[in-house]
C-alpha cells in the first residue's frame, strides 16, 4: 500500500475532525445541527424513553395506536404494545400517499456491462411502481398458501425482485428469511429447517464476476434433504440451465405476471414477527435472529435518517453496497431508507466487474450522494491504486459509510481523501445483526470524528463499558460492551432457542445486553471497539463462528480434529487459519493436495467466505490437562508471534514446538 505511507504514522487518539461545515452546506438541513442538541436528545431519549420513542412512531403510520410505548421485563421488550401497523406499507405505500408515487425508490444497476463496464443494464423502479409490484409478489405468495405467520425463504442474487419479495413478505405478515446468496445448500438446509419454511423464492442463478452463482442447483440440492418444501418460486436472472420440478417449482415471471397490482397490507401487532436472520454464534448451529414489526421498523427508519441525514425529495441517491443477505442490506438498502422515501439504489455484482474501477464508474454515473461500505472493500481499493477513484467525477458523494468491523485509520485517512474529497464526514456505524440498527455512530454534521472510533452512542442508546460483574470501567480500561437499555430495534429472541438467548445475551451480566465485543471509551466518551470476545470471526465484515468452520472440517473426514482461530490479514482485516489433525489414512500425505481438497470442502459445505486462508497440519493439537483446545496460543502461532501465555498447563509441550515447526 505505497500511497498510503504518508499517513501511516496517523495518530488515531490525537486526530480529530471536527464536524464539517462543508457537509452543512451541501444538505438543505440538518436533523441534529450541533452536539447541544445531540446531548439534549440523548439525554431526553435515556430518560424518558416512552415520550421519545412514542413521538417519533407517530410520524408512521398505524392502524390503531399503542397502549403503551414501552413493556421491559428484562430481558423481554415490548415495544408499542397494542399499536397495528405494517412495515411494507411504511416503507411503501405511506410514500405513494403522500405523493412520492413518481420518485425513484429504487434503481439498480446489474453487473454484466460491456468491456468497459459501461454498458450496464440499468432499472429504476417508482415508489408506485414498487407497490404494484410488491402487491404482485404478495399475492403469489398467498395463492400459494402462505399465510400470515409462515416464514417464507429467500435466496436470490442483488436484483430488485429480492427487495420486492422481502417486502411482498412484510406486506402479508409472513416473516421473511433472507439466505445470503454466497452461502452453500448446507446452509440453506439448516436455515430452511430451523424456520419451518415451505417456500422458498430463488433465481436460476446470479452473476458474480462474470460467471454464474447457480442459486437454483443449491436449492435442488438442499431440497433433497427438504421434503417439507413445497413451492419453489424462481426467478430468470442469467438463463442458465436450471431443473424445474414438476409440482413444486415455478417461474416467477409465469406465476407472478398473471397476479393483480392490488393486495392488502395486513394489520400486524407491533410485537408479530417481521422476520428472522440466521447469524453465527459460538457453538455451529447459526442462531436466527428474530425482529419484530414495529420497534425494526421505527428504529431502522430513525437511524437511517439521522446517521445519515436522509431527507426526501431532495436529491439524494443513497447506495449501500451490504448485500441484502446481511442486516445491514436489510435495514439500510430496503428498509430503512425506502421508509425515509430516498432512493436506493443496488448493484448486483463484484467491485472488480469488469475492472477495479466499476464502483467509481457506478458513483459518477448516478451521481451517489451516499456511499456505504466495509473496511474490507476500502483496503481492497486502496491496494488497487488511487488511481482508480482519481480517473472519475466523486463530486456528488456528501457523505461516507463504514460498516461492520473495526475500521483502521489508514483506511479511514485513504477513504477521506480518495473517495470524500477530503472533506466528506465518515459515519463509521457500530451495530449487529440483533441490534436492528445502529447502536453507536457518528451524526453527520454533528460530532466530530476520529479516525477509528465509532464515536457515540445513537440517541437513546445506553451504552458503557463494564468489568465482568457489570461495574462500569473508568476511562481507557477495555472491558465489555453492554448496553443497559432496552431499545425498539433490539432482537426479540433466537427463534426456537430462549435458553441460548438468554445465557448469549443477558445471562453473563444479569439486566444488560452483552452485545459480545471489547471494546473501551476514552476520555472524551468515544467508544473504540476492540473486537469479539466470544469464538465469533470477524472476516471482511461478516460474522463466522470458528465452530463451524471447524465442523466444517472434520466434516470432511479428511481430518479428525481441527482448531480455527483468526488471524491478521491485509483486505479481510481477520483471515481464518486452521490447524488440523489428519485422518490416519491421509497422515502420510498431509500436503498441499490435502490442504486444497479440505479448502474446496469448506467452500462447498458453508461457502466461499469460509474458505480457510490457511491450514496447517499437525499431530495433535495444544490442549489444558483438562482437554480444552488453547486458541489464544493458536492465535499466537497463526499469527506468527512468540507466545506470551502461561503455557504451564498445556499438555503437550512439543505440539507448541512443532507447530511453529509445521510450514504452510
Ligand atoms: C459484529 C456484528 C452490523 C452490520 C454488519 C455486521 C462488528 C460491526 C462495526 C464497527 C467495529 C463492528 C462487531 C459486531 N462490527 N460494525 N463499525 N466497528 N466493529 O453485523 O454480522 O451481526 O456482526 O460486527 O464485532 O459485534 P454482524
Amino acid at each position: 500500500m505505497t500511497s498510503t505511507s504518508n499517513i501511516q504514522s496517523v495518530q488515531s487518539e490525537s486526530a480529530v475532525y471536527a464536524p464539517s461545515s462543508h457537509f452543512a452546506k451541501a444538505m438543505p438541513s440538518l436533523h441534529v445541527p450541533d452536539m447541544a442538541t445531540y446531548e439534549k436528545l440523548h439525554t431526553q431519549a435515556l430518560n424518558n424513553p416512552e415520550n421519545f420513542w412514542g413521538d417519533i412512531a407517530k410520524e408512521f403510520h398505524w392502524y390503531k395506536p399503542w397502549n403503551t410505548v414501552l413493556e421491559w421485563n428484562c430481558p423481554d421488550a415490548k415495544w408499542f404494545s397494542g399499536g397495528t401497523t405494517n412495515a411494507c406499507f411504511n416503507a411503501v405505500d405511506r410514500l405513494v400517499a403522500n405523493g412520492q408515487g413518481d420518485d425513484v425508490a429504487i434503481l439498480w444497476e446489474g453487473e454484466p456491462a460491456g468491456d468497459n463496464g459501461d454498458t450496464p443494464e440499468i432499472r429504476k423502479i417508482t415508489y408506485k411502481e414498487l407497490q404494484n409490484e410488491v402487491s404482485r409478489v404478495a399475492n403469489t405468495l398467498k395463492r400459494m398458501g402462505v399465510r400470515k405467520g409462515d416464514v417464507v425463504t429467500l435466496y436470490m442474487g442483488m436484483v430488485p425482485e429480492l427487495a420486492f419479495a422481502v417486502l411482498a413478505c412484510a406486506r402479508i405478515g409472513a416473516p421473511h428469511s433472507v439466505i445470503f446468496g454466497g452461502f452453500a445448500a448446507s446452509a440453506i438446509v439448516d436455515r430452511v429447517h430451523d424456520a419451518k419454511s415451505k417456500v422458498i423464492v430463488t433465481c436460476d442463478g446470479a452473476w458474480r464476476r462474470g460467471s454464474i452463482v447457480p442459486l437454483k442447483e443449491n436449492v435442488d440440492k438442499a431440497c433433497e434433504q427438504l421434503p417439507e418444501v413445497k413451492n419453489i418460486v424462481v426467478l430468470k436472472r442469467v438463463g442458465n440451465s436450471i431443473n424445474m420440478k414438476s409440482g413444486r417449482d415455478q417461474w416467477w415471471h409465469d406465476a407472478v405476471a398473471k397476479e393483480t397490482t392490488s393486495c392488502a397490507c395486513e394489520e400486524m401487532e407491533a410485537e408479530e414477527l417481521l422476520f428472522l436472520l440466521y447469524t453465527s454464534g459460538s457453538t455451529g448451529k447459526p442462531k436466527g435472529i428474530r425482529h419484530t414489526t414495529g420497534g425494526y421498523m421505527i428504529y431502522t427508519a430513525h437511524t437511517a435518517k439521522l446517521t445519515f441525514n436522509l431527507l426526501p425529495r431532495a436529491g439524494q441517491i443513497f447506495w449501500c453496497t451490504a448485500d441484502i443477505g446481511w442486516i445491514t442490506g436489510h435495514s439500510y438498502v430496503i428498509y430503512g431508507i425506502l421508509a425515509n422515501g430516498v432512493t436506493t439504489f443496488m448493484y448486483e455484482g463484484a467491485p472488480n466487474a469488469p475492472k477495479e474501477d466499476r464502483f467509481w464508474r457506478i458513483v459518477q454515473r448516478h451521481k451517489i450522494t451516499h456511499f456505504h461500505t466495509a473496511p474490507t472493500a476500502i483496503r481492497a481499493f486502496m491496494k488497487w491504486g488511487d488511481a482508480l477513484p482519481a480517473a472519475h467525477d466523486l463530486s456528488s458523494v456528501k457523505l461516507l459509510g463504514s460498516v461492520g468491523e473495526p475500521i483502521n485509520p489508514e483506511a479511514w485517512m485513504w477513504y477521506r481523501e480518495k473517495i470524500g474529497g477530503d472533506c466528506c464526514p465518515i459515519m463509521d456505524t457500530f451495530w449487529q445483526t440483533e441490534s436492528g440498527g445502529h447502536l453507536i455512530t457518528p451524526l453527520p454534521g454533528c460530532t466530530p470524528m476520529k479516525p477509528g472510533s465509532c464515536t457515540l452512542p445513537f440517541p437513546g442508546v445506553d451504552a458503557a463499558i463494564v468489568d465482568e460483574q457489570g461495574n462500569e470501567l473508568p476511562a481507557n480500561s477495555g472491558g465489555l460492551l453492554v448496553i443497559r437499555k432496552p431499545w425498539p430495534g433490539m432482537l426479540r429472541g433466537i427463534h426456537g432457542d430462549r435458553e441460548r438467548y438468554i445465557e448469549t445475551y443477558w445471562g453473563k451480566i444479569p439486566g444488560m445486553y452483552l452485545a459480545g465485543d471489547g471494546a473501551r471509551r476514552d476520555g472524551d466518551g468515544f467508544f473504540w471497539i476492540m473486537g469479539r470476545i466470544d469464538d465469533v470471526l470477524n472476516v471482511s465484515g461478516h460474522r463466522l463462528g470458528t465452530a463451524e468452520v471447524e465442523s466444517s472440517l472434520v466434516g470432511s473426514k479428511l481430518v479428525v480434529e481441527a482448531a480455527v482461530v483468526g488471524m491478521p490479514h491485509e483486505i479481510k482485516g481477520t483471515g481464518i487459519a486452521a490447524f488440523c489433525v489428519p485422518h490416519p489414512d491421509y497422515a502420510h500425505a498431509a500436503d498441499d493436495a490435502l490442504r486444497q481438497k479440505l479448502m474446496l470442502h469448506v467452500t462447498n459445505d458453508i461457502g466461499a467466505i469460509a474458505r480457510p486462508d490457511m491450514i496447517r497440519f499437525t499431530t495433535g493439537l495444544p490442549k489444558t490437562r483438562s482437554g480444552k483446545i488453547m486458541r489464544r496460543l493458536l492465535r499466537d502461532v497463526a499469527a506468527g508471534k512468540e507466545t506470551t501465555q502461561d503455557v504451564t498447563t498445556l499438555e503437550d509441550f512439543n505440539v507448541l514446538a512443532k507447530l511453529r515447526e509445521s510450514d504452510e
